[in-house]
């Protein structure tokens, strides 16, 4: 009989091991799943009524799991399912280097190689280690030489099992994944990890590859993505000076098959954790292996994402009928609680910056942790809905998709006379805005 996996251990509770880890344990009743982190409260959270993470679906199948099958555990209570564990998942964060060699585009990898030596100090018998998060090609061989170098005589198998769900749709996109890709060259190791996902996967959906090529799919998969992006948004621009619409454009481009529809949704641009530091990283390896023409390409997509962010915030500054500015949408996309490098970060620091007061609104971000970020500044303050981050402004600034923007009741809305309402995400009643007598102006499409 094949080897079939009975105790897992990730390290690494966030967006992405916390989801993972309790579609796993949902689809394998059968094995112990256990989530460590060194962060105590993130792990209190998850061990709590109000989960870290805010995911559709989410909650509902953490509470069929929790103490069934799946363990949150700070990190020094868990090193004895460490002990334990076939599988030991590494989903911990690989932001871009601030210092030292790559700094400001190659991955910083000291919190996975901190959890390969920890592994490597505690794992017992025969481990599967796995890298969850998203890594440059050839980091295995990292964690191989830390792992090897372990004075407690186990062994190791290393697999690569990137992660492509997106955030407000992590739940159905574990559930029903496009693809699940193992990458690795222990077939034993391989067909363990693939008997985990067949619970729930088709096999044909599960894909195997090498190592190397596993690592540079994920930072792939991003780039085209991103890149969608930044092409429909680049074309925002010239729709805007043209009379084009973009969504139309879209619409056309996006029915030849051979395109496809999705990501194409013009904005103010891609934000998220993920999508310019592995842009950065890909960037990064091509320089490193001297090939300066891929890395210039890619760096478009990058540039593209800062110019459409910084040329709508001098839209919203110009429209601005007076010195307050209702932000609606924090979040870097709808459907969650997440504003890392989100596009409200940068226009709200333009708009500070220009001397503008920012009154922002979002459904799902904690505010105050927004805030924080920007350094607590005085002219930034937090609405509790939508009316009344409007109420008096000169100007609005649509930054996230939030299915409740489109049905603002712009008739009972006290904004200025004479205001602007900026679209970055064409979401807006257009007809409702210009019927209560304000001014439109909507991404990709020319100002009214
Ligand atoms: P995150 O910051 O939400 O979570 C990482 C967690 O790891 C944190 O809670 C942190 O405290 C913990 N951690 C860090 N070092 C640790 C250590 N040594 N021991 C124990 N815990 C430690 O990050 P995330 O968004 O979940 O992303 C994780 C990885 O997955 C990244 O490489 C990312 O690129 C990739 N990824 C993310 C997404 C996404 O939607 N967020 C999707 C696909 C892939
Ligand atoms: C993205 C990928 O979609 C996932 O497959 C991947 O696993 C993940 O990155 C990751 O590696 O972290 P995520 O960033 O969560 O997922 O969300 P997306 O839906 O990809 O959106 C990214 C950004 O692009 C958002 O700001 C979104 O608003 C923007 N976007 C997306 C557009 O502006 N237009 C579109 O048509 C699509």
């Amino acid at each position: 009989m094949l080897f079939r996996p009975q105790k897992i251990v990730c390290i690494g509770a966030g967006y992405v091991g916390g989801p993972t880890m309790a579609v796993i344990a949902d689809r394998c009743p059968d094995v112990q799943v256990t989530v460590l982190d060194l962060n105590a409260e993130r792990i209190a959270a998850w061990n709590s009524d109000t989960l870290p993470v805010f995911e559709p679906g989410l909650s509902e199948v953490v509470s069929r799991t929790r103490g069934r099958n799946l363990y949150f555990r700070p990190q020094a209570e868990g090193l004895a399912a460490l002990a334990e564990a076939d599988i030991v998942f590494i989903s911990v964060q690989t932001p871009t280097k601030t210092a030292g060699e790559g700094a400001g585009k190659a991955s910083d990898l000291q919190y996975v190689e901190a959890c390969a030596r920890l592994i490597a100090e505690h794992a017992r018998g025969h481990t599967i280690v796995v890298e969850k998060s998203t890594m440059p090609v050839r980091a295995a061989e990292r964690i191989q030489q830390i792992l090897s170098a372990n004075q407690a005589g186990g062994t190791f198998a290393v697999l690569s099992n990137p992660e492509f769900l997106a955030e407000g749709t992590a739940i159905r996109d574990l559930q029903q994944p496009d693809r699940v890709l193992i990458g690795g060259e222990d077939p034993a190791a391989v067909v363990a990890l693939k008997s985990i996902y067949a619970s729930w996967v088709a096999s044909e959906k599960i894909l195997t590859t090498g190592l190397w090529s596993a690592e540079l799919s994920k930072l792939a998969a991003n780039a085209f993505l991103a890149q969608r992006v930044s092409s429909i948004n680049s074309l925002s621009a010239l729709c805007e000076q043209t009379g084009a619409e973009v969504s139309e454009v879209a619409t056309v481009v996006g029915a030849d098959s051979r395109i496809g529809p999705k990501f194409l949704q013009a904005s103010v641009g891609f934000g998220g954790s993920c999508f310019q530091k592995d842009l950065l990283s890909l960037i990064y390896l091509c320089e490193h292996h001297a090939l300066p023409e891929v890395a210039a390409y890619w760096q478009g997509v990058v540039d593209i994402n800062e110019w459409q962010k910084r040329r709508f915030a001098e839209a919203v500054q110009q429209a601005a009928v007076n010195r307050r500015v209702a932000v609606l949408g924090l979040a870097f996309k709808k459907d969650t609680n997440d504003f890392r490098e989100s596009a409200a970060l940068t226009v709200c620091r333009a708009l500070l910056h220009s001397g503008c007061e920012v009154v922002a609104y979002d459904p799902r971000v904690d505010g105050q942790r927004f805030a924080a970020e920007l350094g607590n500044p005085a002219q930034f303050s937090l609405a509790s809905s939508a009316a009344q981050a409007l109420a008096g402004a000169g100007a609005v600034a649509v930054l996230t998709e939030w299915e409740e923007f489109r049905s603002i009741a712009w008739a009972s809305v006290k904004l200025s006379p004479g205001a602007t309402v900026c679209d970055g995400r064409n979401v807006v009643d257009r007809a409702a805005v210009q019927q209560a007598g304000f001014r439109l102006r909507v991404i990709g499409s020319a100002p009214d």
